[in-house]
């Protein structure tokens, strides 16, 4: 399995705050110029390997900073796949986001021996801090909650990723002062 990536910053981002971007552009069904030119060349550049699809969704929402509904059309014509099988991979996965990311994301891990180590209650009081459930962003942009299935940190449950940054034996109180500190640095 994948671990989710949350150190890669967009390279071709379609962020509301980025100038020469919208927001929107993930919501709809177009892409700017930019982002069609790298979305084709992924596709061409990863489309030869064993299984591509996932590699190559991946690979968009790490430049994209989201997989729109706008690629599903040239992923598939490049994949020769009928845009009902990219779109209903797509959709199953929830690691790909429909829109972007807030300027942080905090992935909270929900597995197995987090879960034991009161990862439950920390992902009920992150929910409670930052306003939104999982897979949303809060309106100001700031911050989008994620749960993710293990980080490799299990000696130190409960675990979490914020900003690509390791924390381990998170409580309440402690996630309260990152959220604060990123919030500053935002
Ligand atoms: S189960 Fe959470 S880090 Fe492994």
């Amino acid at each position: 399995m994948r671990l989710v990536r949350t150190d890669i910053r967009p390279t071709v981002p379609c962020k509301p705050r980025d100038p020469g971007w919208t927001y929107t552009c993930c919501l709809m069904k177009t892409l700017a110029a930019t982002q069609e030119t790298a979305v084709k060349r992924i596709v061409a550049e990863l489309k030869h390997r064993p299984g591509p699809l996932l590699e190559i969704l991946h690979a968009i929402q790490d430049t994209l900073g989201c997989v729109p509904e706008a690629v599903v059309a040239p992923v598939a014509e490049g994949l020769n796949l009928s845009r009902a099988e990219v779109h209903g991979v797509i959709t199953f996965y929830h690691h790909f986001r429909r829109a972007p990311a807030g300027a942080h994301t905090v992935s909270l891990c929900q597995a197995e021996a987090c879960r034991s180590m009161g990862a439950v209650a920390l992902a009920e009081h992150a929910r409670r801090r930052l306003g939104v459930d999982f897979h949303q962003t809060t309106p100001d942009g700031r911050f989008t909650l994620e749960p993710i299935y293990c980080l490799g940190n299990c000696a130190c449950s409960p675990a979490a990723m914020i900003d690509g940054r390791l924390h381990g034996r998170l409580t309440p109180e402690r996630f309260d002062e990152i959220i604060a500190a990123q919030a500053k640095s935002s």
